[in-house]
């Protein structure tokens, strides 16, 4: 007994969790020297966009379509019917999200942003407002492409990065009422609405806000459309935060959820846990016979939206697989275990943590970095030059200009975002990660920020190019 160390077992009063799987299979890992990240790290601009995934050494870039899949979905993917119409995936994929999502009529498509696109052209008519919870990047674009404007009524915590409010990501109901009044209904598209919000940190919306906008758009007869990419991790903060979803299972949270909204779009290649594909959703039959005409031209036929069978099948799986409580928590509680170690040592990172990434404070890391001068993108920097780390930018590059004046767009969050891919890398990684954070913090006084040399028009911060100042 004696061997036992002191803080194992649960005599001890303390019990952990675990990974709700094992590994059958690995993919070596290459350490990268450090004289080839300084070459990597030039050729590449200083944009960790356009570094090659063979020069990374542990890739936090993002977790879009970057998860590992199951022995299920794989077996799953030998079951592909690759008819060119009706195949038997698209019928399993259809049962999967009328299930567990519930919505009336479904659309796939070849990832989350194919359905933005449809959605955007379908739902707004040029000069409309589009009101969200904060922007995401491609579904901003698609909408103003579209020509809608979108207005930010997320709640003001979420862009304070220090505020622990439980769900960061509520819209801020009095705001969107004050637009409603003031603009009039008829202008609004439809209510932008994302669980969790990814550019505000991964923060949760909760139930009772859903539920309260879902009574103030029914007074104004205006639609919601829901951004459902991470809305299982959504619930899992519902369940863990929310009265009364304690013993609630997270698919019925979802469920419940989703009944508070008209439809929505999906980017598979996160929560349902595939490498590539997506889906629209919508309950009214007019509006999905204008999107079902309209996929045929940009995705594919209405059957299969850009997707290939098996592609489809491993989507149906990945989307049972991502509703289980504890694959759920485990996943969640992963990205916390890095938060914890983060915070431990002082690192400014948004809090409280959200549910697929740590977002470091790029703002407070490098206090003496202007934002014209590109705060989080050096720091993504700087974390790949010290261990070969792959983070992203999401602040002022990321935000891109103002279509109107051509300014940058200068968001109050400068983040930089350290992604964790599902059921891809252990708890060792995490610790050789927050280490390499560390390193860099502890020598932030000496970094300088970056000038950008290239800017493409359109989300310029997959493309843009930058030299060290
Ligand atoms: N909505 C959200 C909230 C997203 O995070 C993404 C993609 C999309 C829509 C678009 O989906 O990539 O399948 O076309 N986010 C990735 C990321 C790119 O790294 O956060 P997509």
């Amino acid at each position: 007994m004696d061997a036992i160390p002191q803080t194992m077992g649960p005599q001890f009063g303390r019990r952990s969790w675990a990974e709700p799987w094992k590994i059958k299979m690995v993919e070596p890992l290459r350490r990268v020297t450090a004289a080839e990240r300084v070459s990597a790290l030039r050729a590449a601009d200083y944009n960790t966009f356009l570094l090659k995934s063979d020069d990374v050494y542990i890739d936090l870039l993002t977790d879009s379509g970057t998860g590992a899949m199951s022995d299920r979905q794989w077996a799953g993917m030998m079951l592909g019917d690759e008819a060119y119409a009706g195949s038997r995936n698209f019928y399993r994929l259809e049962a999967a999200v009328r299930t567990h999502y519930g919505y009336a009529h479904i659309l796939p498509t070849h990832q989350g942003r194919g359905a933005e696109h449809l959605l955007s052209r379908c739902a707004i008519t040029p000069g409309q407002l589009v009101p969200g919870n904060m922007y995401f990047t491609t579904t901003r674009l698609h909408q103003e492409l579209a020509g809608g404007v979108f207005v930010d009524v997320i709640v003001e915590d979420a862009h304070d990065t220090t505020s622990l409010h439980p769900f960061k990501g509520n819209v801020d109901l009095g705001r969107l009422e004050a637009l409603i009044a003031k603009e009039g209904a008829n202008r609004i598209a439809y209510v932008s609405l994302a669980g969790t919000v990814n550019m505000a940190g991964g923060q949760p919306v909760s139930m009772e806000n859903v539920k309260a906008l879902r009574v103030l758009c029914d007074r104004h007869g205006v639609r919601i459309f829901l951004d459902a990419t991470r809305m299982a991790e959504n619930a899992y903060f519902i369940q863990e935060r929310e009265p009364g979803y304690a013993d609630v299972p997270i698919a019925a949270i979802v469920r419940e959820f989703c009944s508070c909204t008209d439809g929505a779009w999906m980017s598979g290649k996160k929560d349902n846990l595939v490498n590539i594909g997506g889906w629209l959703a919508v309950n009214d039959w007019t509006l999905y016979e204008e999107l079902r005409n309209l996929i045929v031209v940009y995705e594919g036929l209405h059957t299969y939206g850009g997707m290939a069978g098996r592609d489809m099948e491993a989507m149906a799986i990945g989307i049972e697989e991502c509703l289980q409580d504890d694959y759920i928590r485990s996943r969640v509680g992963q990205v916390h275990y890095l938060g914890e170690l983060l915070t431990d040592w002082n690192v400014p990172i948004v809090q409280p943590v959200g549910g697929h990434a740590v977002f470091l404070d790029a703002r407070a890391f490098y206090p003496h970095i202007p934002q014209h001068e590109f705060p989080a993108q050096t720091l993504a920097a700087e974390l790949y030059l010290d261990s070969g780390i792959r983070a992203m930018e999401r602040g002022v590059v990321s935000a891109g200009r103002n279509p109107e004046t051509g300014d940058h767009n200068f968001p109050r969050l400068e983040l930089t975002r350290l992604t964790i891919p599902r059921r891809v890398y252990t708890q060792a990684h995490m610790d050789v990660v927050a280490e390499s954070v560390k390193t860099i913090f502890d020598r932030r006084a000496e970094t300088r920020g970056l000038r950008m040399t290239y800017e493409p028009r359109y989300l310029r911060f997959f493309q843009a190019r930058f030299e060290r100042l």
